[in-house]
C-alpha cells in the first residue's frame, strides 16, 4: 500500500498554520491540525502588517510543530516530507513558514514540498474527503485572490481568469472599513447583510459582460463610497445594514455569473469553491444552483477550512509528492509573486 505522511506549514499572511496530512492510496486523512490566528492583533490596525505578521509566526509556529506531532503521534523520523506555502503573500510572513520548513528539512534528512498558497484552496474543497473529477473548475475567492482556474488532473492548472485590481475579499474588507465594521470584513457584512435589503441599492456587476473570465472590483467597491457619501449622517446607522447586503449581492451574483459563463464553455465535471469568502453562506447556495443547472456537484471545504490552514497545504502537498516534486532545503525560498501554472506537473 503506498503511503505519503507530510508535516505541512503555511504562513502567508495572518494565520500560523501546522498540520500533518497522510495519503493513503487515494484517500487522503488530516492527521493533526492546528491554526493561530492573529486576527485579534490585526484587528487593532483594521488590516495586516507584514512585520507584525512574522513575528506572531516566529513566536507561535515551533510550539504548534510540536504539538501537531504530538497530536498526530509521529515522530519526525516517520514523516516523508515537509509542505510548505513558498508564496504568493507577504514576504517576511512567508519567510518564516519557508525558514522553519528548510531548518527542519536539513536537521530532519526530509525533502521539502513546496506549494502554492492557492493551490491550497484548491485542494482545500476536497478536505471533507470528497473525490475529485476532471476536468473541474476551481472558483477561488480569498483576500488576497479571486481566480478562475482549471484543473486538468491532479497538481494540474490552468488559469482562466483573475482580478485586474482588487480581489473580492479586499472589496469586503475595505467596504466593511468604509461603513464603520471590523477587520476581516467579509463575516462582518455577511452577517449585518441577513438584517438588509438587497435590493435596496442597484450597484454593478463589473466585467459580466466582458467576454473573458477576470474580474474587477474596484469600480464596485466606488459605487458603495459614492452611495455612502450620499447618505446623511443621520441615516447612515440605519442604512448600512442595506449598503451591506447590496454590497454583498453585487459580489456573489458577479462570481456567480462569471463562473456560470466558464462552466458552459466546457463539460467541467465538479466545481471547488475555496478561500476565505468560500465562508460566506449566501455565496455557496448561488454557486450550488449554478452547478446543479449543469448537474456537477460542488465541493466546498468543511467548515472552519475555508481561511488560511496547513490542512490544505499538506492535502496539495501529498498528491505534489506522489507527482514527483521533492526539492532540498537549499533549492527552496519564499517568493511573493509566483504563478500557479508553474506549480503544474505537465503530462
Ligand atoms: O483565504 P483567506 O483566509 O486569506 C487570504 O488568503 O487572503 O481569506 C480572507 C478573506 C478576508 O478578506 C475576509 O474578509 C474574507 O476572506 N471572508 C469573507 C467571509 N469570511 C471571510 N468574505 C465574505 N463572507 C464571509 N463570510
Ligand atoms: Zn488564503
Amino acid at each position: 500500500m503506498k503511503k505519503t505522511t507530510l508535516l505541512a506549514v503555511e504562513t502567508s499572511c495572518d494565520e500560523t498554520g501546522v498540520a500533518v496530512a497522510m495519503k493513503e492510496n487515494d484517500s487522503v486523512t488530516i492527521l493533526a491540525n492546528a491554526v493561530a490566528s492573529q486576527i485579534d492583533i490585526h484587528a487593532i490596525t483594521g488590516g495586516v502588517v507584514p512585520e507584525v505578521a512574522a513575528r506572531e509566526h516566529v513566536t507561535v509556529i515551533q510550539p504548534l510543530i510540536k504539538k501537531v506531532l504530538a497530536d498526530a503521534k509521529l515522530e519526525p523520523a516517520e514523516l516523508d516530507g515537509i509542505a510548505v506555502t513558498i508564496g504568493p503573500g507577504l514576504m517576511p510572513a512567508l519567510a518564516v513558514g519557508v525558514q522553519t520548513a528548510r531548518t527542519l528539512s536539513y536537521a530532519w534528512k526530509k525533502p521539502i514540498i513546496p506549494v502554492h498558497h492557492i493551490e491550497g484552496h484548491i485542494y482545500s474543497a476536497l478536505l471533507n474527503g470528497q473525490e475529485i473529477k476532471f476536468p473541474a473548475l476551481a472558483l477561488i475567492v480569498s483576500g488576497g485572490h479571486t481566480l478562475l482556474v482549471e484543473v486538468t488532473g491532479h497538481i494540474n492548472y490552468k488559469i482562466l481568469g483573475t482580478t485586474v485590481d482588487d480581489a473580492a475579499g479586499e472589496a469586503f474588507d475595505k467596504v466593511a472599513r468604509l461603513i464603520g465594521l471590523p477587520y476581516p470584513g467579509g463575516p462582518a457584512i455577511s452577517e449585518l447583510a441577513t438584517k438588509g435589503d438587497k435590493h435596496a441599492f442597484d450597484f454593478p456587476r463589473p466585467m459580466t459582460t466582458s467576454g473573458d473570465h477576470n474580474f474587477s472590483f474596484s469600480g464596485l467597491k466606488t459605487s458603495v463610497l459614492y452611495a455612502w457619501k450620499k447618505i446623511p449622517d443621520d441615516k447612515k446607522e440605519e442604512m448600512k445594514a442595506d449598503i451591506a447586503a447590496s454590497f454583498q449581492e453585487a459580489v456573489i451574483d458577479t462570481l456567480a455569473q462569471k463562473t456560470d459563463h466558464a462552466l458552459q464553455e466546457k463539460p467541467y465535471q465538479q466545481l471547488l469553491l475555496g478561500g476565505g469568502v468560500a465562508a460566506n453562506h449566501e455565496l455557496q447556495e448561488r454557486l450550488a444552483s449554478v452547478s446543479s443547472r449543469v448537474n456537477i456537484p460542488l465541493s466546498v471545504a468543511a467548515k472552519n477550512l475555508f481561511g488560511d490552514n496547513a490542512a490544505m497545504i499538506g492535502q496539495a502537498g501529498v498528491f505534489g509528492y506522489e507527482a514527483g516534486r521533492k526539492k532540498t532545503w537549499h533549492e527552496v525560498d519564499a517568493q511573493a509573486r509566483i504563478n500557479l501554472e508553474e506549480f503544474s506537473i505537465q503530462r
